[in-house]
């Protein structure tokens, strides 16, 4: 009752007072601390931490209400979460006072915050997958402490370096990468890369915190260089110049062998069919009656009408053969003729 008697500049003056003669230390510098979307307050004082200070950490967002709501409150640590009670589109402010024996310190604000324009993104993970030759890049969000990169920004890029491990000086970037995977080909064979990548919030111009290299040694891509193809080919080109005269040659061998025991020459008809007949009885009484019974050869030598052919020349048996069956036939004729003298 006696409050309402005084006007109000009065109780604005007298609450100053009070204010000064409690001389408690306004909280200094005071910041949010914001990463993935955790929200932290923090501040600093300029009074000795053995004194029985504590703070007092309130928010409001613009909008609905004017009203502070209180998230810490009696504690003495220089820092309060405002994580759970944030939603990344509001635009918040915050304040704290030091509070002593029912005595308190003015308020002391931050500047407005807007959670995904100010919000550090941390790194996001990356994983390298060395395949044929490439090597596949996939990029995993950081994890937001309030929903999930990708429901906070419609549009989640990324910035991606790589690198030839020993050559830092060669880095290739790649800038507002839309996709978290892709694959880095034109590698190298058997080098080691290193990659590093950062969210970039292009509606904020907002880069993230970059990953620490990654790195991956590649493989061989499989694919078959023009050197290796040229070496193949000449190799084949000998495998078949030797191999196939040499097949060639060994099938002519087999044929003349085949043709030697084989000859295409025929007997005469009437040869066969003298030697298809029976034998006439009448020499089986002769040869009954006659007491010596010496038994008598002829050889006959069949020689072929067709003209011998250059190679046939050539070949060793068929001279000797050719010789011997000359041989024979005059020595045939010798014993025929002897035949003739006995008769
Ligand atoms: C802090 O508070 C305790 C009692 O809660 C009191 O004994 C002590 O003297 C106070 N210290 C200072 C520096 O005010
Ligand atoms: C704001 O605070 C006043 C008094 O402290 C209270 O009457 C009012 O309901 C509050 N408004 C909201 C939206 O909380
Ligand atoms: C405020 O602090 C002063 C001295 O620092 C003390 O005398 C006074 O009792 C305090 N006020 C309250 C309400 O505790
Ligand atoms: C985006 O930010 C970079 C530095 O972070 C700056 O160099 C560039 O000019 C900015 N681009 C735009 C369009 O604001």
């Amino acid at each position: 009752m006696a409050v309402t008697c005084f006007p109000e500049s009065g109780l604005l003056i007298i609450l100053s007072v009070s204010v000064v003669l409690a001389m408690l230390p306004v909280p200094k510098n005071v910041r949010v601390t914001s990463i993935n979307m955790g929200v932290v307050l923090e501040w600093d004082t300029t009074h000795p931490s053995s004194s029985n200070h504590t703070y007092t950490a309130e928010y409001r967002t613009s909008g609905l209400s004017r009203n502070f709501s209180t998230v810490c409150q009696d504690q003495t640590a220089l820092r309060c979460d405002f994580t759970a009670v944030i939603v990344p589109y509001g635009i918040y402010t915050f304040r704290v006072r030091t509070e002593s024996q029912g005595n308190t310190s003015r308020w002391a604000r931050s500047a407005e915050f807007f959670p995904d324009r100010d919000t550090w993104i941390g790194a996001p993970a990356v994983k390298l997958t060395s395949t044929e030759g490439n090597i596949r890049v996939d990029i995993q969000n950081p994890v937001m402490k309030v929903k999930t990169l990708g429901e906070i920004y419609s549009r989640v890029a990324y910035h991606i370096r790589y690198w030839k491990q020993g050559k830092e000086g060669e880095v290739t970037v790649m800038n507002d990468m839309e996709q978290p995977g892709l694959l880095l080909n034109q590698l190298e064979d058997w080098s080691k890369y290193c990659v590093q990548a950062q969210v970039f919030i292009k509606h904020y111009n907002k880069s993230g915190e970059p990953s620490k290299a990654t790195c991956e040694t590649t493989t061989t891509d499989g694919k078959v260089e023009p050197r290796e193809i040229a070496v193949v080919l000449v190799v084949s080109f000998l495998v078949v110049t030797v191999t196939v005269p040499l097949l060639f040659l060994m099938a002519w061998r087999c044929y003349r062998v085949l043709k030697f025991l084989f000859p295409t020459a025929k007997l005469p008809e009437h040869l066969k069919q003298y030697l298809m007949e029976p034998p006439h009885p009448w020499i089986f009484l002769v040869m009954q009656n006659s007491s010596q019974l010496e038994e008598q050869c002829h050889e006959v030598s069949i020689i072929s009408e067709s003209p011998l052919l250059e190679g046939e020349r050539l070949c060793g048996h068929t001279e000797e053969q050719r010789g011997m069956m000359e041989g024979e036939e005059e020595q045939s004729q010798n014993e025929n003729r002897e035949v003739d003298k006995m008769q």
